[in-house]
């Protein structure tokens, strides 16, 4: 699949001037890497909206979609939870709430492509009434896909989204993993795409996170539910490869990490800390990101630090 950004960014015209704030301690930042030397490409990269149908949530994400338009991004890239609460109800409950994130999805002006978060598995629990077996269902009807992961190019760059999920049987109920399906996929995929193409991974659960070492010490571990479990031969399988950007949901917090020659960036949350206020600093927001040929740009912006408690 090829994007349609080259034809269209010369035509784009410029964005309302919704206000956005750069979050303390997140400026614009700046890492090297090798680019696909034709020219720079806007993303905004926003995830973990959990819409829930309530009027003020709705209301605020009809301002992150003004505020994220009014970066004019070439492309916009969702990390998953779209939805709040999927996991444990069922299709005609969750009903209201894929309409709520769905206003706000059209409501984005430009190419937009999202990833499976754990909370748009929906019925995923048995015995819930759900009268389906596939817990991806829903959010493939509401965007239009027929699979959960996919593959496109953009002014040389080479997106790839995964489905980071499966269902557990322990208390967990889900975890971190790149099926086997997926990896065989992504094997083929890069057997067909010239080692120096700039490569840029979007998916929900995290490939590499400090935030469990920041927040609990550095030899806790993580759990099953919070990261991904195969990391290491997911990144094994591009290590020839210019993996330049990860983009990765799930935390809630606005990190980034070098390592290797890529750059992660955990994209914070636009519900912040789940619509209750910041969460470790992280405000509602999204990243606003430039790629340019010889390096990335980055910045954690706020759309909506009106409201909200302090940090939990
Ligand atoms: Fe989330």
């Amino acid at each position: 699949m090829t994007s349609g950004i080259s034809r269209r960014r010369f035509l784009k015209s410029l964005g309302a001037g919704a206000a956005v704030v750069a979050s303390p301690g997140y400026a614009r930042t700046t890492r090297s890497m090798r680019g696909s030397g034709r020219g720079d490409l806007r993303l905004v990269f926003y995830t973990d909206i959990h819409a829930d149908g309530r009027d003020e949530t709705s209301a605020a994400l009809a301002m992150a979609a003004e505020a994220m338009n009014a970066q004019n991004p070439d492309l916009v890239l969702c990390g998953g939870d779209l939805i709040s609460g999927g996991f444990a109800s069922n299709s005609k409950e969750m009903a209201p709430r894929w309409n709520a994130y769905m206003n706000m999805a059209r409501a984005i002006r430009a190419e937009h492509h999202a990833v499976l978060g754990n909370h748009d598995l929906v019925g995923a629990l048995q015995n819930n009434g759900h009268d389906g077996t596939d817990p991806r269902s829903d959010f493939k009807r509401h965007l239009g896909l027929s699979r959960t992961y996919d593959s496109f190019e953009a002014l040389g760059y080479r997106f790839i989204l995964l489905d980071s999920l499966r269902i557990s049987n322990d208390s967990h109920r889900y975890e971190g993993w790149i099926s086997s399906e997926q990896t065989e996929w992504i094997r083929e995929l890069l057997a067909s795409t010239p080692r120096d193409v700039p490569i840029v991974l979007l998916l929900h659960m995290p490939l590499l996170t400090t935030f469990f070492a920041a927040t609990k010490g550095t030899t806790f571990q993580a759990q099953a539910n919070r990261v991904v479990l195969n990391n290491v031969e997911i990144l094994d399988l591009f290590a020839r490869h210019n993996l330049i950007l990860l983009l990765q949901g799930h935390l809630h917090v606005s990190e980034a990490i070098y390592w290797r020659g890529s750059t992660f960036l955990t994209g914070g949350a636009l519900c912040g800390g789940w619509w209750r206020g910041p969460y470790y600093g992280t405000a509602r927001g999204f990243t606003s990101i430039t790629l340019k040929d010889d390096r990335i740009e980055w910045e954690y912006l706020t759309y909506d630090s009106s409201t909200g408690h302090p940090d939990q």
